[in-house]
């Protein structure tokens, strides 16, 4: 994956550098509100792994989210496969690290995410799945220029499919 560039920002592949602060975030429950739980070392070891396999497939991938401000891996916003009630979709899934809410870094991540999937790998279509009761992300969603489209269970958890196709350009 290319490094995305935006004001506070920089988007870049993740690297086995990663892992430390990666794990300490991943143990915060917090950062993992709204999936199954916090991960030990071992899983987010296994999270990166999968992310640098897609990387090295040449498939869209999560990003490493680095703060230009105090160049910190803050957290991740990229594609997820995902099968939602059988259609193969791209997601944008994103986590930040708590210390940095509320200032409008996932939505500028985020963006970033959407624009380099419909600009530069030309796709027709993404998602993001969100928890019913997660109002920070669907705000996020929101302000990505996503429109909700339908309720599904995803993995147990009553979601919200956001959908947004290159054309619309809202939120922006
Ligand atoms: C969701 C998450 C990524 C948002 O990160 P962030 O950098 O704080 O997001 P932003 O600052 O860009 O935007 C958050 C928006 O949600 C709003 N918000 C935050 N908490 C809220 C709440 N409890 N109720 C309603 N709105 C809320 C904020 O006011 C802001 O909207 P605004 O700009 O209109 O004021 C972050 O909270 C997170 O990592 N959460 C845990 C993981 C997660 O839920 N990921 C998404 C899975 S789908």
């Amino acid at each position: 994956m290319p490094t995305l560039h935006t004001p506070r920002l920089l988007l870049r592949s993740f690297a086995t550098e990663d892992l430390e602060q990666m794990a300490e975030l991943m143990a915060d429950k917090d950062f993992m509100r709204f999936s199954f739980g916090v991960f030990s070392r071992e899983r987010t070891a296994e999270f990166l792994e999968k992310m640098r396999a897609r990387d090295r497939a040449n498939l869209p991938s999560q990003f490493g989210v680095i703060s230009r401000e105090d160049n910190r891996l803050i957290g991740y916003c990229g594609f997820f496969s995902q099968t939602v009630d059988d259609i193969e979709e791209l997601e944008i899934g994103y986590r930040i690290d708590p210390a940095y809410w509320g200032r409008g870094l996932a939505t500028e991540a985020a963006r970033a995410v959407r624009d380099h999937g419909f600009h530069e790998l030309q796709l027709s279509r993404l998602i993001s799945l969100i928890h019913l009761e997660n109002l920070a992300s669907r705000r996020v969603a929101e302000k990505n220029g996503m429109t909700p489209e339908k309720e599904t269970v995803f993995r147990g958890f009553p979601t919200i499919v956001f959908g947004a196709h290159p054309a619309e350009r809202n939120g922006r």
